[in-house]
Parts: C-alpha cells; sequence; structure tokens
C-alpha cells in the first residue's frame, strides 16, 4: 500500500527519498515518485512501475535539493501511470502533495476548484489537495494545509512542500499512519518505521487530527486549530537486519522457517506452565472485568479472520462464552449488538489495516472493551484500542502472512487460558494446553524439516488450475488459510470447505484433474474426514493428505502424504498451516511469481 517519506536536513535529500521508498517495496505498489525543492522551484520526477523505473529517470535528469519527499502509490482513483503518479503538483508549480488514504469529497473540491480556473491533469484525488492549497496559501505552508485540510472529508497520511515557503515540509494525518524520524541536523518524515530505521531510532508517531510541520533542526506538531501539541519521543527497537531476507530466497520463506522462533516469542514470560494459565500483561481487564464478560466478538481482515474462527472455538470450547467473528469490513455496516459487557477483538498483523481500525472504533463507540491483537508496535490500532497482546512476530514483509498468523493463534490460545482458567477450565487441563504450547516450537522445527518433500509435492501439482483445501472443527479455517496462501501468490483458484460441506456443491468439481487437500491429524473428527477423504477418491480425485499418525484407515486414500506431529486439537492449526505455507510457496516459485509482492495485493491495507 502506499508509503511516504521525506528528508530535511544537509545533504541531498533524493537518495534519501529512494532509499525510504525502497524499503517500503514490501508493502505493495504501482508507481513511484519524488519532489525535491532545489533552491528556486519544485523537481518532481515520477515513475508507473518499480522504484528502479524512478531511479533511471533520475539518473537522465537528476533532482538534487536539501528538502524533499516521495511517495509509492498503489492505485484507488484512476491508473497505475505516470501522471497518477504522486507527487503532485499545483497549477503553480510551488506546492508538492503526497497522499496516503482516500479523500472522499474530491469531486465536490473539484468542481468548485474547476469553477475557479483550476486545470486537472490526473485522475487522482490527491491532485484536488495540491490545487486547494495553492488556493488558500497566504504565506505560511502550514496555515494554508490546515485550512485546506478544514475544507477536506475522508482520510489522509499527507506531506507538502513549497517553494514559497521553504525549508519545512507539512505533515498530516487521519486514518493513515505517519511518524516523524528525529535525527542529528536532519529530520526525517515516514509512513513507515522500516523506511528512515536506517538513519535514526527516535520517533514520534503522529496521531489523527495531528499537523506537524518538520524543519531541519526542529518539528513541533500542531492540531487542526494550529495549537502545539505535546508528543512523545519514542525509541524503535527493531533491529534493521531483522527486516532484510537473511540469506533466504524470498522474505516469505524466511519468515515461515522463522516460525520455531516467533512461536516461542508469542509465548516468552507469558506461559504460567505449574498454573495452565498465561499472564498477559498488557491487556488492562481485572479480574472482576474478566468474569464479567457476557460476549466476545472478534473481528479482522484475510488471514487474521482465519485465526480469529480458531480464536472463537477455543474461547467457546474452554471458557464457554459466546463467541461471534466478524469480517471487519462487514461489522460497522451492521447494526451489531455490543454491550458494555461486550469484549470485541481486533486482530491484525500490520495495525494499520482501515478495515479493522474502522470495526475497533465502532466497536468502541458502541460501548465494547477493546483488545488489539497486533503485530506492529505503536501501530494505530496498538494505540488505539483499550489493552492488548502483541504477538512479538518481528516485521512481516512479505505480503503474504504467515508467521504472524502462527503467533496470533499462539496469541489467542494464551487468552483463552486465562480467561478460561478464571472460569471453568480444570488446572488439569489447563496444564495440558499449557504444556502443548510449551512444546510447539519444537514441533514447528518438525514439520519445516520436511519442506524437500513439500517441495517435491508442489512440483507434481504446479500446473494446476484449481485446488480445493478442506478440514474440519479447528482445521477449517486452516483449510480457508491454506486455499488464501496458495491463491494469493500463484495465482490459482482455490478454495477452503469445511469437509463435510463439500458434498453440498464442491463436489460437483472433483475429477482427476482437481488437487484436493485434506487437514486430516488424529483428533476428535478424524474419522469424520476419512469419509470425506472417500468420497473424494471414489470421483478420482487427487488427495493430498496432511496428517499426524501411520493410520490404517488412510490406506489407499492419499496420494501424497504429509506427516506433522501430534498435539492438542486446538493447537493443531499451527502445525498444519507450516506445510500449507509451504506448498503455496514452492507452488508459487515453481511457476515464476513474485512471491513476496504479489500482483494486486499490499502489504498492509489502509484504504476501506
Ligand atoms: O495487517 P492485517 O493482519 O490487518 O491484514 C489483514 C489482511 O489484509 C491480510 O491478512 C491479508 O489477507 C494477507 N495478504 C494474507 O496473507
Amino acid at each position: 500500500m502506499c508509503g511516504i517519506i521525506g528528508y530535511i536536513g544537509p545533504n541531498d535529500a533524493t537518495p534519501y527519498l529512494i532509499e525510504g521508498l525502497k524499503r517500503m517495496e514490501y508493502r505493495g505498489y504501482d508507481s513511484a515518485g519524488v519532489a525535491v525543492f532545489d533552491g528556486e522551484a519544485i523537481e518532481t520526477r515520477r515513475a508507473a512501475g518499480k522504484i528502479a523505473k524512478l531511479e533511471a529517470a533520475l539518473a537522465i535528469d537528476p533532482a538534487d535539493g536539501f528538502v524533499g519527499i516521495g511517495h509509492t502509490r498503489w492505485a484507488t482513483h484512476g491508473p497505475p501511470t505516470e501522471r497518477n503518479a504522486h507527487p503532485h503538483l499545483s497549477a503553480d508549480g510551488t506546492i508538492a502533495v503526497v497522499h496516503n488514504g482516500i479523500i472522499e469529497n474530491s469531486g465536490t473540491l473539484k468542481a468548485a476548484l474547476q469553477e475557479l480556473g483550476y486545470e486537472f491533469r490526473s485522475d487522482t484525488d490527491t491532485e484536488v489537495l495540491a490545487h486547494l492549497i495553492q488556493e488558500l496559501f497566504e504565506g505560511s505552508l502550514e496555515e494554508a494545509v490546515i485550512n485546506a485540510l478544514r475544507k477536506v472529508e475522508g482520510t489522509y497520511g499527507m506531506a507538502v512542500v513549497s517553494s514559497r515557503d521553504p525549508g519545512k515540509i507539512v505533515a498530516a494525518r487521519k486514518g493513515s499512519p505517519l511518524l516523524i524520524g528525529i535525527g542529528e541536523g536532519e529530520n526525517f518524515l515516514a509512513s513507515d518505521p522500516s523506511a528512515i530505521l536506517a538513519h535514526t531510532r527516535q520517533v514520534v508517531y503522529l496521531n489523527d487530527g495531528d499537523v506537524a510541520v518538520i524543519e531541519r533542526d526542529r518539528y513541533k506538531v500542531l492540531d487542526v486549530d494550529a495549537m502545539p501539541q505535546p508528543r512523545d519521543v519514542d525509541r524503535i527497537s527493531w533491529d534493521l537486519a531483522a527486516i532484510e531476507r537473511g540469506g533466504f530466497a524470498h522474505f516469505m520463506l524466511k519468515e515461515i522457517f522463522e516460525q520455531p522462533t516467533t512461536v516461542e516469542n508469542a509465548m516468552r514470560g507469558r506461559l504460567i506452565l505449574e498454573d495452565g494459565t498465561a499472564k498477559l500483561g498488557g491487556i488492562n481487564l481485572s479480574h472482576e472485568q474478566l468474569l464479567n464478560i457476557d460476549n466476545v466478538i472478534i473481528t479482522a481482515c484475510g488471514t487474521s479472520w482465519h485465526s480469529a474462527l480458531i480464536g472463537e472455538m477455543m474461547i467457546e470450547e474452554l471458557a464457554r462464552i459466546p463467541v461471534e467473528v466478524e469480517y471487519a469490513s462487514e461489522f460497522r455496516y451492521k447494526n451489531p449488538i455490543v454491550t458494555e459487557r461486550t469484549l470485541c477483538i481486533v486482530i491484525s498483523q500490520s495495525g494499520e489495516t482501515a478495515d479493522t481500525l474502522a470495526a475497533m472504533r465502532e466497536a468502541k463507540r458502541r460501548g465494547a472493551r477493546t483488545l488489539g491483537f497486533v503485530n506492529v508496535v505503536g501501530s494505530t490500532i496498538a494505540r488505539e484500542d483499550d489493552g492488548g497482546v502483541y504477538l512479538h512476530a518481528g516485521p512481516e514483509i512479505g505480503v503474504a502472512s504467515t508467521k504472524a498468523f502462527t503467533s496470533q493463534v499462539v496469541a489467542l490460545a494464551l487468552f483463552t487460558l486465562k480467561l478460561a482458567r478464571k472460569r471453568e477450565l480444570s488446572v488439569t487441563r489447563g496444564r495440558e494446553i499449557a504444556q502443548a504450547l510449551h512444546e510447539l516450537p519444537a514441533k514447528v522445527q518438525q514439520v519445516l524439516d520436511t519442506a524437500a518433500k513439500i517441495e517435491e509435492i508442489a512440483e507434481e501439482f504446479k500446473r494446476a488450475s484449481n485446488f480445493l483445501y478442506l478440514g474440519r472443527g479447528y482445521n477449517f479455517p486452516g483449510a480457508l488459510e491454506g486455499a488464501l496462501k496458495l491463491k494469493e501468490i500463484s495465482y490459482i483458484h482455490a478454495e477452503g470447505y469445511p469437509a463435510a460441506e463439500m458434498k453440498h456443491g464442491p463436489i460437483a468439481l472433483i475429477d482427476e484433474m482437481m488437487p484436493v487437500v485434506f487437514i486430516a491429524p488424529h483428533d476428535a473428527v478424524f474419522d469424520k474426514v476419512v469419509s470425506n477423504i472417500h468420497e473424494v477418491k471414489a470421483r478420482k480425485g487427487k488427495t493430498i493428505v496432511i496428517t499426524s499418525r501411520d493410520e490404517p484407515a488412510l490406506k489407499g486414500l492419499v496420494d501424497y502424504e504429509i506427516r506433522i506431529p501430534e498435539t492438542v486439537d486446538m493447537l493443531m492449526p499451527i502445525l498444519a498451516a507450516v506445510p500449507l505455507q509451504l506448498l503455496a510457496y514452492y507452488i508459487a516459485v515453481k511457476r515464476g511469481s513474485n512471491v513476496d509482492q504479489p500482483r494486486n495485493l499490499a502489504k498492509s491495507v489502509t484504504v476501506e
């Protein structure tokens, strides 16, 4: 999704802008550009496609100066062309704007500006901002930006420079993240900490409604009435090396292989084996509040929604509290039943997903207590929730979520243990689950050790056009997740179903061309799944079966077997996720896909 970078200091801005944009490539984008004030005028360079094309344009026609802004765009209004790429210039060329988010009243503002004689050169909503700021400019860039924002409806993370008020970058945030990076005699602006981490770890996270004025030696944060706002300086603790590929062919593969560690990190210092429970410092819920929860709503998108489905089963089974899982994008347009005794759990790797953030705000507005299960520290959801559980998976760069998913399930299991032990769960059962969690990292490693076999299976199926993924109970969400992984990165059509639901429709698709992945460990519903495998074999489907034992019942039914270790049923989706991720990864690589940045997808979806 779109990325913003800004630099002001004693050095040439362009190399910093390009480096920052490259660091944000993982977020997904389809065009890029920079604007630099060269002492006389603002120079812009833009290119459709990858940043390499922008670099080529700059090599032919350099743009130098001590202050600049840059952007990677993920198209929302208008196709990904050079003319739609940011920065956008005002009609007189004195103001350049980069913008993440959507200006919802851009049509009305555009019509009004056209009446005043402004001509539009792009299809974007952002261009409206450039002309509007020009129209309202009376000498101070921040005043013009504030006055413009009073007329704007929608969401923005934006950065503006002007040749008529040079020596500053003005930034504003509403619904799209931005932070100031504080350097020595130089300052930065970014939408993502990774863009500036090579230069500074001191950052100020902007809040919604903030307008920041960033100069070379100082910065200030204002509200929409231009009143100064105190903001804390935070320190980023991530290591830059942690976001490099570390010898793996792709970030996704690196992140899959990190899972023994990330699963461990999600539990570190939290699991209390002897009491069969967990300690979760950030949830900010008293013993009474935990006891007084009437119902739980879990809301999320994509992969995080799949982990929510697993969380639902865990909480209902062990804590005996009714749980509903809602797509975040649907939640706020319903009239959900939320009371002050509703706990709303929000799950998000990035902590910035616009739909999820909006759902959390809606749940809060209706009186629910909100808990964020988030990976990115300091992200908007993490800062706005009432309490939370960080996933501690480290930066996830591959667009396809892998290690965040398994960490989410671990975090949900820990929370379930805590909640359930306060209610009905016996210490004996609690200990059994806690012990199973404790043993998970080594078991994840065991699954990873079978990667070569999974790669062989991928070779067999790399030309398939369709895939079906089936599982029951705790493994039904795992089937959805397996299908999502495959379609995201290999572009093969794939669907996940509860295994028994197959006979109500999808069975019509089964023939000798259809690979069917079964998640069939030795669990409470194993025998039922065996019947479903029979149904597929009877129709000549090809079966790839993920199972945990040498099962006589599977004899003659399995074309390709993937063996995973045993664990308690509720944690099985963690072990089953690993071969599903690897299968998707190897198939995608063999088909020549851009695994880390698959087409049309963004890592962080900050538009509705
Ligand atoms: O950052 P989030 O967890 O809120 O993101 C939610 C989805 O956009 C995300 O899981 C998406 O489905 C991934 N590409 C899945 O691999």
